[in-house]
């Protein structure tokens, strides 16, 4: 009966705001999802918003993370011509509330009772000042490695639970005359892995050095053991990783010419668009040393401040988001996890379950964190603080100490 009475509530609502307009309703969305395996998911949400007579502009920046997508939102902000719905994450997200720039979903989410079923970890970017500004569409994690099946087996077929079985493997794939670490030399990609590296070293250090920000551990000798770590991880990628693409060295992993990615399950997507199967042609699991705790970041669609003509189709297009069908039908294709606690993981194949589950444990464990890499930790300014120093030290510019001293100076100029 209340589920009746909330689903008219909605309708009432959305057809209120309609007003009895004729004109093609539309949404122009701002977004990153050009890879393979990204597009066929947005095309979930492309036909279902189709579906309800609402045409979608699209507006694609590629480039993983988003940096690229954010500095071509602030030239359409700046020109008075804000899209429809941004694709963000984290911090973004509330940089832009301060700015007055986003709309208000308060009478959506209120009667669909986002509340309820939004985890605590995503509503604080969801919401600001107690209003809803954003509608999550998924979550992502980070420390994830990406398999390839064929060449763990022939490595023995065991997976490394530690640093040093893990290296021990990358010199079996070495040994099979693959490129050990499939790789993209970007500064966002970098820090990916870091996020992974410093969470294996401790969930205390990990939410010290990047949640917390404190100077003892981003100065600390666990730091300066994490940069030797990116060093040796760096001497078993290829030549040619300077500036590549992510889903490229995904596609190093399907293909059998790289042993392993290093990458958040954005990169199952492509394995699942090439028509791959957990467990069969590859295996995903958590960084070493990493099980049991879960660096996040969530995909939101903020929404921005439009005219009256365009608010029933963005209510609309924040309402389709949170339904629990489509939750499971996009997460399934992206290779998320939903931003509802209450949509079954019937759906999901092996590595998405393990997702699901992995960051219910997380949660309830107080070992969930946001991602450094991926703008759930920090703002924006300390984030690129921290990606100057990684990518430096990467790629040999700066030894490990002074990396750890770069670290410590470079957010502090930025606090
Ligand atoms: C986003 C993912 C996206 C990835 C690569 C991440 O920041 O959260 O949705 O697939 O970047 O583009």
């Amino acid at each position: 009966m209340s589920k009746f009475l909330t689903t008219t509530a909605v309708a009432a609502i959305l057809a209120a705001s309609l007003g009895g307009a004729h004109a093609q309703e539309s949404v122009e969305v701002l977004h990153w999802w050009t890879s393979g395996g990204e597009a066929a998911a947005l095309d979930v949400l492309k036909k279902d918003l189709e579906s309800k007579g609402i045409a979608w502009q699209d507006m694609p920046v590629a480039g993983g993370g988003g940096t690229e997508a954010m500095t071509v939102l602030r030239a359409r902000v700046t020109a008075g011509n804000a899209p429809t719905a941004v694709q963000m994450l984290g911090f973004d997200i509330l940089d832009w509330a301060k700015e007055g720039a986003l709309g208000n979903l308060d009478e959506i989410a209120n009667a669909e009772g986002w509340d309820k079923v939004i985890p605590t970890a995503l509503q604080q970017f969801s919401k600001y000042d107690g209003h809803w500004i954003a509608a999550p569409v998924n979550v992502h994690s980070t420390n994830w490695l990406w398999i390839n099946k064929a060449a763990l087996d022939a490595a023995g077929g065991k997976e490394p639970t530690n640093w040093d079985e893990l290296v021990a493997l990358l010199e079996a794939f070495k040994a099979q005359g693959i490129t050990p670490v499939a790789h993209g030399g970007q500064a966002w990609q970098d820090a990916t892995i870091f996020d992974g590296i410093t969470l294996s070293l401790g969930t205390d250090f990990y939410k010290a050095a990047f949640i917390d920000l404190d100077p003892a551990a981003l100065g600390s000798d666990k730091m300066k053991e994490a940069f030797d770590r990116m060093s040796v991880i760096r001497s078993y990628v290829d030549d040619n990783f300077s500036g590549r693409d992510w889903n490229l060295a995904s596609a190093m992993v399907i293909e059998g010419k790289a042993g392993v990615q290093f990458m958040g399950d954005w990169a199952k997507g492509e394995f699942i668009k090439a028509g791959k199967t957990p467990g069969t042609d590859f295996v995903c699991m958590r960084f070493p040393g990493t099980q049991g705790a879960v660096t996040f970041n969530s995909d939101q669609f903020a929404m921005f401040n439009v005219s009256a003509d365009k608010k029933a189709a963005q209510l609309q297009m924040a309402s389709s988001i949170e339904s629990p069908v489509f939750q499971s039908a996009f997460n399934v294709v992206k290779g998320s996890a939903p931003a509802r606690t209450d949509v079954p993981d019937t759906d999901f194949d092996a590595c998405g379950k393990k997702a699901i589950a992995d960051l219910a444990e997380a949660n309830a464990n107080g070992t969930l964190f946001g991602s450094m890499a991926h703008g759930h930790a920090n703002p924006a300014a300390v984030k690129n603080a921290i990606y100057d120093v990684v990518t430096r030290q990467f790629n040999g510019e700066l030894t490990s100490e002074e990396a750890v001293q770069e670290l410590v100076a470079a957010v502090a100029a930025v606090q």
